[in-house]
Formats: structure tokens, C-alpha cells, sequence
């Protein structure tokens, strides 16, 4: 399989694979630089929604989102929509998804179906480099802490944007711990696994020095040293291992460039383990 690497810190383009050929063998392969690139693109995918919810399932078994009703049919797959005239878009700022779910999704698949002549990229950044490269005092600090993630309610997912419907689950507001060095469950790798939409508190630190520390840890992970930038084109893929990375996808919509255009991208995710 011929690969680009998109930055120095992740993230690999596959260059000429059909993944409606995708079979157990090249499977391996794909996992292979899942786990080593930790966001593997593609671009040019032809695929029904039976096939993308087919790829999708070769990672392991997929869920419904926490919040957002999913597409007729396919209640798997949600529809991320940026209406022509709104200025933001879903996902905005960093988070690494649902991660204040007990177990927080594996991987996810984003497929892009319309996309502006301009702006609407996605940023995804590198959790074990950002481990790796933050300062040994504050490793020491926070070697063995958890930190409680809460979810923003139904409203955060739907109200901000014209097109997304919440699955009705208005009333209902997840939180559980994690720790905040977290072990991937395939590598065996260290993670920084906190982030600054999620991410509420330290257990066992006064509030001031919990947001003292989260602070500086959520800044030290927004280093661009750290990312890749994917430019989307129509019917690209992303495949995104949701437990080492985070993203965020750039509203940059201004009137005379992005503004004025529909973006939107399906999305399935895999169910995750409970970090450790
Ligand atoms: C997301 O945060 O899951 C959305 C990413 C995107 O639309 O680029």
C-alpha cells in the first residue's frame, strides 16, 4: 500500500485504494497504519452507506451517537451538517470524542459528501507526542491522576446548528473519570487523555489548581508541531483512532470565501474499551 505522510507529528494518505476491495488481509494492513499514523485518509471513495457501515465494523462493533439522531435507516450513521449560511460547525474546538462516556469510542470513520470551495479542514493532533514532549514536572503531577469529563448536554450537539437533531436524550448529561495518562489497548503506548471541551476537573485537586494544570496541559496539546492539517476533498475518508489523537474541525467560514456553502460528512463510530 503506497502512503504520503501528511505532517511530521501523523496522520498517512493512502494514494489508490478502492476500500470497497477491502478484505481480512489488507484489513491488517490499513489497521497496521491506523495504529502506527493514528489517522489515515483516503480519497475518492465511491461507497454505499451499507458498505461504509461495513468498513466501519471490521474495526469492531458500532455505536449510536450520544446525542444526535442518526440518518433514516442507518441510525449508525450521523450526518454532520453545516448549513450554507452558519458560521460554525460541529466539532468545533479540540476533543477527542465522547470521552466523557464510560467507554469512550475506539475509532471513527468521517466520509465527506459536500464540502465548501474553501475552509472547513480538520485538524488532528497527536496524544502520545503530546505526552512525550510535556514537561517532567508536570508528568510527574499527574502520573496515576484521573480527570472527570462531562458531556455538554444534548443542546451543545444540536443547538448551535440548523441541520442536527438531537435522538431525544434532551435531559440526560454523562461524566465519568479516566485517567489522565492513559495505556492504548493495542501498542501499549502512553497517551495525554485530557481535552479542553470535555475535560472538567483533576479528581482530588482543589478547583483552582485543577484548572491551573488543565489549562497549561490543554495548551501545551494545541502545539502545531504536533498536528497534520487534512484538506478535504469530496468523498474522502478519514479513519481516525479516537483513543490516541483529537481533532477539530475549523469553522473558517467568512462571506466572500467558505461562507455561503453546505458542508457535510457522515460519521460512525466504534465502541471503545474503558481507558486505563
Ligand atoms: C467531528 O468532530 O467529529 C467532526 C469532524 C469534521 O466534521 O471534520
Amino acid at each position: 500500500m503506497n502512503v504520503d505522510l501528511v505532517s511530521g507529528a501523523l496522520g498517512a494518505e493512502v494514494i489508490n485504494f478502492d476500500l470497497n476491495y477491502l478484505n481480512n488481509k489488507n484489513f491488517e494492513e490499513i489497521n497496521n497504519l491506523l495504529l502506527e499514523h493514528k489517522v489515515v485518509f483516503f480519497r475518492n471513495q465511491s461507497l454505499t452507506l451499507e458498505k461504509f457501515i461495513e468498513i466501519a465494523s471490521m474495526f469492531g462493533p458500532v455505536e449510536e451517537h450520544a446525542y444526535v439522531k442518526g440518518i433514516e435507516k442507518y441510525p449508525q450513521i450521523t450526518r454532520i451538517i453545516k448549513a450554507a449560511n452558519e458560521k460554525n460547525q460541529w466539532g468545533e474546538g479540540w476533543h477527542s470524542d465522547v470521552s466523557y462516556d464510560l467507554t469512550p469510542s475506539k475509532v471513527i470513520m468521517l466520509k465527506s459528501l459536500k464540502i465548501p470551495p474553501i475552509g472547513g479542514d480538520t485538524v488532528f493532533s497527536n496524544m502520545e507526542l503530546a505526552l512525550e514532549t510535556l514537561d517532567e514536572v508536570i508528568k510527574k503531577i499527574i502520573q496515576n491522576k484521573k480527570a472527570i469529563h462531562t458531556s455538554n448536554g444534548s443542546k451543545f450537539f444540536v443547538e448551535n446548528y440548523s441541520k442536527m437533531e438531537s435522538n431525544g436524550k434532551i435531559g440526560e448529561q454523562y461524566s465519568n473519570e479516566h485517567p489522565i495518562i492513559r495505556t492504548h489497548p493495542e501498542t501499549g503506548k502512553k497517551i495525554l487523555y485530557v481535552n479542553p471541551t470535555y475535560t472538567k476537573k483533576i479528581v482530588g485537586l482543589p478547583d483552582d489548581e485543577s484548572s491551573d494544570l488543565l489549562n497549561y496541559i490543554f495548551k501545551h496539546q494545541e502545539r502545531l508541531d504536533l498536528s497534520c492539517r487534512f484538506k478535504w476533498t469530496e468523498n474522502a475518508i478519514a479513519i481516525l483512532d479516537n483513543r490516541s489523537t483529537q481533532h477539530y474541525a475549523i469553522a473558517d467560514f467568512y462571506s466572500g470565501r467558505g461562507l455561503g456553502h453546505e458542508r457535510v460528512m457522515d460519521r460512525i463510530s466504534i465502541v471503545g474499551d474503558k481507558p486505563f
